[in-house]
């Protein structure tokens, strides 16, 4: 099926892969839609997507992908871990399916490439969960910039300091391995923030990080905690810090300073909250929008997080549908996707490597310091 509709097939035919925590989401925000039905689900614990069938009064329950795609679809939405969903994308693009791919993409940037390019080869929609471009506060930003309230995005900050118990990782013997999760806090967590930094500020051009394992070394592989210097195309530069082992969990900030001096800050605590705005500008009162939860806990389980997340994912489900019916590109696409997991591979490199990791030329704005200057720096010998 192609997915456009007709006056003969106005409703979309929908599956759902992977039955476990945010299909929820997915199945919240489908049924949710009037143009929609949602059809079937796989999960390769068939039980599983029994069960989901059950609750949500669906007619199809499958164990396999390919017999999900047999029933006629035109949407599949992929809520599997994170290095099945290749194989999900390619056989939906093969049976000319329009794919929704949960976030991350992929774990490496060539599986990443060969999905959007097997989606656009078979003339479908490929879109990413980035649900976070979705809060009225993250698009107030971007119109901060648009509008030149801002100016260019000069500098950026991201700190992304979260909680997660022990039982998040074991709970699930995927998360936390590097073959299976592709990395911790930055491929699971700070892969939303790293997404927004780069639709407000453009193309990194170099990326310098480090990663340590803090709390969790016990039970995970992977980092749980990572900090990054990114410098831009644009010469714009930012810092980012993210940790599932802080306690209490401090949620997410990212401020923009833009050529005009003035700084928005986006803002989300408790975890999976609204994103609240404050804009600082020269003269201007400052307020936030909208104002913080009063006596809010700031460590909020999984399944809470998950369940704030709803109408994030419902907006961008629906902006995915109206893509497909619509025939024009879904605001979060397979570029932008890979784009965001290159950035954060780059950093997993960089602290592998102790060195930066160079895409682009960064221009500077610095005079060329005098000789006097250069003696100075050059007599800072690193320890070999
Ligand atoms: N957008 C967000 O904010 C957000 C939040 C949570 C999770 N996620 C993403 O959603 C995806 C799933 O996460 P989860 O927490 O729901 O995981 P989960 O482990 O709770 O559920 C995954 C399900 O997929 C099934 N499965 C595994 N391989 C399969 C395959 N090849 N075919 C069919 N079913 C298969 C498993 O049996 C399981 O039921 C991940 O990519 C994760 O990063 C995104």
């Amino acid at each position: 099926m192609t997915g456009s509709t007709t006056a003969s097939t106005p409703r979309l035919r929908v599956g759902i892969v992977g039955c476990g925590n945010i299909s929820r989401n997915h199945l919240e925000a489908f049924t949710s839609l009037g143009n929609v039905d949602v059809i079937g689900v796989c999960d390769v614990d068939i039980t599983r997507a029994q069960a989901t069938a059950t609750s949500w009064n669906l007619t199809h329950a499958v164990d396999s992908v390919d017999a999900l795609l047999a029933l006629g679809l035109d949407i599949v939405s992929v809520c599997t871990p994170h290095p099945t969903h290749e194989e999900v994308v390619l056989a939906a693009a093969a049976a000319g399916v329009n794919v929704l791919c949960e976030k991350p993409i992929a774990v490496d940037v060539a599986s990443a490439e060969r999905m959007a390019n097997a989606c656009a080869a078979a003339g479908v929609k490929l879109g990413v969960l980035f649900q976070r471009r979705f809060w009225p506060a993250a698009r107030a930003l971007r119109e901060a910039i648009d509008d030149g309230t801002l100016g260019a995005p000069v500098m950026g900050q991201v700190s992304v300091l979260l909680h997660r118990e022990p039982e998040y990782y074991s709970a699930d013997a995927w998360r936390g391995t590097w073959a299976n999760d592709g990395g911790g806090v930055l491929m699971t967590q700070a892969i939303h923030y790293i997404d927004l930094l780069q639709w407000y500020m453009g193309p990194v051009s170099e990326v310098y990080g480090a990663i340590n394992t803090f709390k969790h070394a016990a039970h995970i592989e992977v980092e749980d905690s990572a900090s990054a210097v990114l410098k831009f195309t644009s010469g714009a530069i930012a810092t980012l810090i993210a940790s599932t082992a802080a306690n209490p969990a401090l949620g997410v900030q990212i401020r923009i300073t833009g050529t005009t001096g003035a700084t928005a800050e986006l803002s989300e605590f408790p975890e999976g909250s609204d994103g609240r705005i404050t804009i600082m500008a020269a003269g201007d009162t400052v307020t936030s929008t909208p104002a913080h939860p009063a006596g809010a806990l700031a460590n909020v389980g999984l399944a809470n997080i998950n369940a704030a997340l709803i109408p994030h994912h419902r907006e961008q489900i629906a902006e995915f549908v109206h893509a497909v019916t619509h025939s024009h590109d879904p605001a979060v696409t397979g570029e932008d996707a890979t784009n965001a997991l290159r950035i954060l591979l780059a950093i997993y490199k960089s602290a592998r490597t102790g060195e930066p990791v160079r895409f682009a030329p960064f221009p500077t704005n610095v005079p060329t310091a005098p000789d006097a200057v250069v003696a100075r720096l050059d007599s800072i010998t690193p320890v070999a």
